[in-house]
């Protein structure tokens, strides 16, 4: 009688295994204790017997697959044996949902199936190579690639450059590494506060060769530490520049690939302003000043955005004149104003200029040209950085060809982020939501949700923002004007850090925390912080905002002394009353 052999359950945690290498061929003849395939689990590695006599008569799995246990994965019968009626009856035993529609699909007798919602359908050998297909590997890509293959997918992800993509190569760590180094210096200046003698801070400066090692270390662990996780959950990694041919076809590094769902997460570029730019002049993007091994003398960074900021921020630390020229009539925009005022302010006391509700028209060999209140006006620098946003990067993505939407440039997606091809969808700043990396992997994991049958949709009005000064800020939902104009009236509460013990201990009592209620149940509708530590604190409210909890819940939680968490807690009390700590 035909034997449906099934992926064996070798331990009480197994879960899945991967087959590593097939014994026999689809007509082979197998004697009962033949070895037939092996396979690796995380604790260990079998070769698996057959239990019958028989003729392999079908292998279903690669190998190389990764499989969840009970998944069948080849049939042993005799030469005439109705192997199909055998597989429809295992799979139905095994509780498979559209058992018909799996066997069907896994011995190539019908057309390809959907990929259904069952998890197990993962691994059946289907005419596409893939189940999920995934361009780019960034935080996006290779989180909705880990996603898909826990899920039970059969997984691919093409990345042109370095895993890890922007974020990790050139965006938020090497960045935030940089930070850090200007950090260390500022502590050093400021030791003496603490106590420290001994120092030489007259001459502590950062020797920029030493912080770019540093920061390339700090990249390539982490770099490597994307690629085994995608090799660990069974992704099949293609190095290569990816182009779409059609809705189910990749074609990369020559070859060509099949996928039953391709989720698009191709990142974005640097924005360019269309102005006039002395050809004498190399203009710097965030990408070069990463490099940066000297300190220059004088910068002028366009745009008083994110990146301006940071950037403005970590030069003026190493002892750089900066200068910032920003469009709107305040730098950082996005962020409450109240919060925006107190950095200006901090940013100006460093020695920061800047310049608001400034149009820079023209770069010269010397000098930035830029219109405010209707006057020319111009700023010599010896270098020059353009950080006026970022563009989503369609590159090798043929929208039009393929019947995939676009507006201003970036793909359109529902809340599902399935694009207007249904079984492609677009996950990260190609989509132009939110640039941010936590964006991509959460829309990342809402994709794969759907694609596996589950319904799930993207919140994007509770995203937390971290934007990397000293003290930090940090936010998440509606601004105090926002809220204002959303809800009419609205409760805030507000303590600042100089009210908090271990914000003294550190030194760093700058900046306030700042609750938002509306007016009718008292729900928090945005959290925002400007202080030591913010980035890391704001996932409480984030949690709380995503628990629909007021301010008298948070509250009513014991929070940690002495601790700046504390200052969340206080702001929780003003929104509600009055704060314990602050009169
Ligand atoms: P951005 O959109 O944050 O800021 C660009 C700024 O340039 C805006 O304030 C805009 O008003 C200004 N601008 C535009 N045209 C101008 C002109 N002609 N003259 C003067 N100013 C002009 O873009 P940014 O800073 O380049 O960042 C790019 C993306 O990367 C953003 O989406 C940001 O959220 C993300 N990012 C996030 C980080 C974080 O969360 N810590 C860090 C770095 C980047």
């Amino acid at each position: 009688m035909a034997e449906v052999i099934i992926m064996p359950k070798l331990g009480f945690n197994m879960s899945e295994g991967k087959l590593v290498k097939w014994y026999k061929a689809e007509g082979d003849e197998v004697k009962k204790g033949e070895n037939l395939f092996s396979i690796e689990t995380d604790k260990t590695n079998m070769d698996i017997e057959a239990t019958n006599d028989g003729t392999v008569r079908k292998l279903l799995i690669d190998e190389g697959d990764q499989i969840p246990v009970t998944l069948p994965i080849a049939i042993v019968a005799t030469k005439d044996e109705d192997i199909t009626a055998a597989l429809e009856q295992a799979l139905k035993d095994l509780g498979k949902d559209n058992a018909a529609e799996n066997t069907a699909t896994s011995l190539n007798k019908a057309e390809a199936a959907p990929a259904s919602s069952s998890n197990h359908s993962a691994g059946l050998k289907n005419t596409n190579d893939y189940e999920v297909l995934v361009i780019g590997g960034g935080p996006g890509g290779y989180v909705a690639a880990i996603k898909a293959a826990q899920m039970g997918k059969k997984t691919a992800i093409v990345e042109k450059a370095h895993f890890g993509g922007t974020c990790l190569n050139v965006g938020c760590i090497p960045t935030k590494a940089l930070l850090r180094s200007a950090e260390a210096l500022n502590e050093v200046k400021e030791s003496a506060t603490f106590g420290v003698t001994g120092v030489d801070i007259a001459n502590a400066k950062l020797d920029l060769k030493r912080v770019q090692e540093r920061k390339k270390q700090v990249i390539t662990q982490l770099v490597g530490g994307v690629q085994g996780l995608l090799k660990g959950n069974g992704v099949t990694l293609i190095n290569g520049e990816g182009n779409l041919i059609d809705k189910n076809t990749l074609e990369a590094a020559g070859k060509k690939y099949t996928a039953d769902y391709i989720i698009i997460a191709t990142g974005s570029d640097v924005k360019n302003l269309p102005i006039t730019i002395s050809p004498k002049r190399q203009v710097l993007t965030s990408k070069e000043m990463l490099e940066l091994s000297e300190t220059p003398k004088t910068m002028t960074i366009i745009g008083g955005g994110v990146i301006g900021i940071e950037f403005a921020y970590f030069l003026a630390s190493i002892g750089t004149k900066v200068t910032v020229i920003e469009f709107l009539d305040r730098i950082l925009p996005m962020v409450d104003e109240e919060i925006t005022a107190q950095v200006a302010a901090n940013l100006v006391k460093m020695g920061i200029t800047i310049h608001t509700g400034a149009k820079v028209t023209e770069i010269t060999d010397q000098s930035v040209r830029f219109e405010k209140a209707g006057e020319v006006q111009e700023v010599e620098a010896e270098k020059v950085l353009m950080a006026v946003g970022r563009a989503p990067r369609l590159d090798g993505i043929p929208c039009e060809a393929l019947g995939i939407k676009t507006e201003r440039g970036a793909i359109v997606t529902d809340e599902c982020l399935k694009t207007s091809v249904s079984n492609i969808y677009a996950i990260g700043d190609v989509n132009g939501k939110a640039m941010l990396a936590h964006t991509a992997s959460m829309e990342g994991i809402v994709a794969v949700e759907n694609i596996c049958g589950h319904k799930s949709a993207m919140d994007y009005g509770k995203i937390p923002s971290a934007i990397y000064v000293q003290p930090e800020i940090a936010s998440v939902g509606l601004t105090e004007a926002e809220a204002k104009a959303k809800y009419g009236q609205v409760k805030v509460g507000k303590f600042p850090l100089l009210a908090n013990g271990k914000a003294k201990v550190a030194g760093e009592e700058r900046g306030l925390v700042k609750v938002i209620l509306e007016p009718k149940y008292g729900e928090i509708v945005g959290v925002h912080m400007y202080c030591i530590h913010a980035t890391d604190m704001i996932s409480e409210a984030v949690v709380a905002m995503k628990l629909e909890g007021t301010a008298e819940e948070v509250a009513n939680a014991i929070h940690p002394h002495p601790t700046v968490s504390e200052v969340m807690h206080e702001a929780m009390h003003a929104a509600t009353g009055k704060a314990i700590h602050f009169l």
